[in-house]
């Protein structure tokens, strides 16, 4: 693997999602019973047993978020403590020793500060992704928790997630599941992502952006698509998102609940969203760290194009949402407490 181009070559506007090695990312190790205080080093590839747990039985989990330069040169990364908290319970989910939250954060401090050359420009629209990683390693042939974990966190700027950036890009239902109705759909762990890939290839070869998935126990309710959770607006200024227990707790998602109510005056509901009433709804997107907020132009489901506010156009809402979400993470517009953490 090359390693990532110099700063000054890079076209910070025109990214896209894509891997880049960067000089250094933070790697821990877990052994008999303890994480040791884990250092910055410039090597890019893993060292690990063929039979880490990792490897062959998913226990593996992840987070994904984001350093935004601002306007005056700083670099604010936007709530890290709410990474920390949710994969310390994706760690509980899979029998793994989470990474202490505060040394998450310093872990994903110390990766930025290492990397401040890689931080996009503020107006380019870019961002450095951070991707904290945690495996089960060493030698292991039963299904049980590895004995052995190693923690990473590695960076890389990044643009738009779906290719339409904040131009509306239409999604499909399917017919395959994201996750079952009491098993890991609601922690970030890697096998749910293994089972999206056929499911994503599908929609992407047919002309969609991503999957709306479907509820696993009815498929009458929508849940949320591959990489992001879905949300709706209504004519009576309602921000509705699905309360499901099978779907990933957005941190996106729980921000913009707030400041749809705060910040829009709108009506937070979080409730059932059935696929065949989706008339109710004049705008809808997707929510995400890496999608941030992706219109929805339509969802196809039983063969019919359902098409929200337009397939070209981003609706007022959904544009307003974006404003006020990116301006607080690139420091443009007041946050609420705790929300913006300095690097
Ligand atoms: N849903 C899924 C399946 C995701 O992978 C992500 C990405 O993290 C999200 C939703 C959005 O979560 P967040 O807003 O915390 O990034
Ligand atoms: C994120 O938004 O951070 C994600 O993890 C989504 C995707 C890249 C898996």
């Amino acid at each position: 693997m090359a390693k990532a181009p110099e700063p000054s070559t890079i076209d910070w506007a025109n990214l896209g999602f894509n891997y880049m090695d960067l000089p250094y990312r933070f790697i821990a190790h877990y052994a008999d019973g303890k994480w040791d205080d884990g250092e910055l080093t410039e090597d890019a590839t893993l060292h690990i047993s063929e039979g880490s747990t990792g490897l062959h039985y998913g226990q593996a989990d992840f987070e994904g978020l984001k350093a935004y330069r601002t306007k005056d040169g700083e670099i604010n990364l936007f709530r890290p403590d709410q990474n920390a908290a949710r994969m310390h319970k994706s760690c509980e989910r899979l029998l793994m020793p989470a990474f202490p939250e505060d040394k998450f954060i310093a872990a994903v401090k110390s990766v930025v500060k290492a990397n401040a050359d890689y931080v996009p420009p503020y107006g380019t629209g870019g961002t450095l992704y951070l991707r904290p990683l945690m495996i089960g390693v060493g030698g292991n042939i039963g299904v049980h928790p590895a004995q052995e974990y190693i923690f990473t966190v590695f960076a890389m700027p990044v643009g738009a997630y779906y290719k339409g950036g904040v131009t509306p890009t239409n999604f499909t239902t399917s017919y395959y599941d994201r996750a079952a109705p009491h098993g890991t759909g609601q922690s970030k762990v890697g096998g749910n992502y293994g089972g999206s890939l056929l499911p994503g290839d599908e929609a992407h070869k047919a002309g969609y952006s991503d999957v709306i998935y479907l509820d696993p126990a009815t498929h009458k309710k929508i849940e949320e698509a591959g990489s992001a959770n879905f949300f709706g607006v209504t004519k009576d200024n309602e921000f509705v998102t699905p309360k499901s227990d099978s779907i990933l707790p957005s941190i996106t998602k729980y921000s913009l609940l707030y400041l749809a109510e705060h910040n829009l005056g709108m009506t937070p509901v979080q409730g059932d969203v059935f696929i065949d009433d989706l008339d109710r709804f004049t705008e809808a997107g997707a929510m995400g760290t890496a999608a941030v907020i992706a219109p929805i132009g339509g969802i196809e489901y039983h063969d019919k194009l359902h098409v929200f506010y337009s397939e070209t156009e981003v609706g007022p809402v959904t544009q307003k949402l974006y404003d006020t979400l990116t301006g607080i993470q690139f420091g443009d517009v007041e946050a609420p407490e705790g929300w913006i953490q300095k690097v």
